[in-house]
């Protein structure tokens, strides 16, 4: 594994391959890197000849008091990991590298948005594409791989790469989890040991709206009453949202028909956790 520090040795190596006719699997991370970044990686590897990921914490993305500062960063093991997984290329820019101090031009969102964390953390989406246009025109991926955990990013970036002709295709992923059910982030290190067994109880209540979906319940309010009764039963957290509502789209549904997402946020003490499932009725 080589690793790149710079965006123009980056987009000079990886026109190299592209002159060889060499595929691209890209897979963007802020680090810290756990099995789902790694999952990511494992699935590129199947289709493409070089596997290239993305180490950078992006400031665009994060709002005033989030928690850009304290976001867990652990280069030196990032890159064992990296390496273990078979990754080619770790880019890994600087933040004097990616951006200049004056911008000309910012991005904005216009489609699905309006719901889940689009709500609580505006501008965040903006930040998301605006990096992520840099870095497939640095990168210049065939395929771009993602984690449905975030599955309203999934939605953005789909819109991104639609609207502006990127081409590459965008591989979801499907979340992985611990083996009680919480899906693993980066920041579940913030969780203490009382909260990451209650933290398991997110992805329960979600299982639990996809079995009422299952036995017939048309009633959206009555099912996302039931997950966050379940939520209360068994965290110590504040609901920030529940949600169940189409996909990609992200709009308000009369009753669960077609792709239907149900997603969550959750505030512990120290985290902020998200989680979905989604479902084809
Ligand atoms: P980050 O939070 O580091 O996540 C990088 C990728 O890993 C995302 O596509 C995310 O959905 C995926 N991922 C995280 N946890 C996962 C899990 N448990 N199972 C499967 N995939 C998982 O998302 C970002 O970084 C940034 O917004 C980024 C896209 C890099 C732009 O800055």
């Amino acid at each position: 594994m080589i690793t790149i520090t710079t965006k123009q040795e980056m987009q000079q190596l990886a026109k190299q391959h592209k002159a060889e006719g060499k595929s691209i699997g890209f897979v963007p991370t802020m680090g810290y890197l756990h099995v789902g970044h790694l999952k990511l990686v494992k699935e590129a590897k199947k289709s493409n000849d070089i596997i290239i990921m993305s180490i950078f914490v992006n400031p665009l993305q994060f709002g005033p008091g989030e928690d850009y500062d304290a976001y867990p960063r652990n280069p030196e093991r990032d890159k064992q990991l990296a390496e273990e997984a078979g990754v080619d290329i770790l880019f890994m820019p600087s933040l004097e590298n990616m951006y200049r101090n004056e911008k000309s031009i910012g991005m904005t969102v216009l489609r699905r948005t309006n719901a889940l964390c689009g709500i609580n953390r505006p501008g965040h989406f903006d930040g998301v594409v605006m990096v992520l246009s840099k870095l497939f025109n640095i990168i210049l991926p065939d395929r771009a791989y993602f984690g449905l955990k975030d599955a309203q990013q999934f939605a953005v970036v789909s819109g991104l790469v639609e609207d502006l002709d990127f081409p590459l295709k965008l591989v979801p992923v499907e979340t992985v989890r611990e083996s009680s059910g919480l899906a693993v982030s980066s920041r579940n290190v913030y969780l203490n040991d009382k909260e990451r067994i209650q933290a398991a109880a997110i992805y329960k209540s979600l299982q639990k709206a996809k079995e009422l979906i299952s036995n017939g319940v048309q009633d959206i309010e009555a099912i996302i009453g039931e997950v966050k009764d379940y939520m209360k039963a068994n965290m110590k957290a504040d609901i920030d949202y529940v949600e169940l509502l189409s996909f990609p789209e992200l709009e308000q549904i009369a009753s669960p028909k077609g792709k239907v997402i149900i997603a969550a946020a959750v505030k512990f003490s120290k985290a902020r956790l998200i989680d979905n499932i989604i479902i084809d009725i």
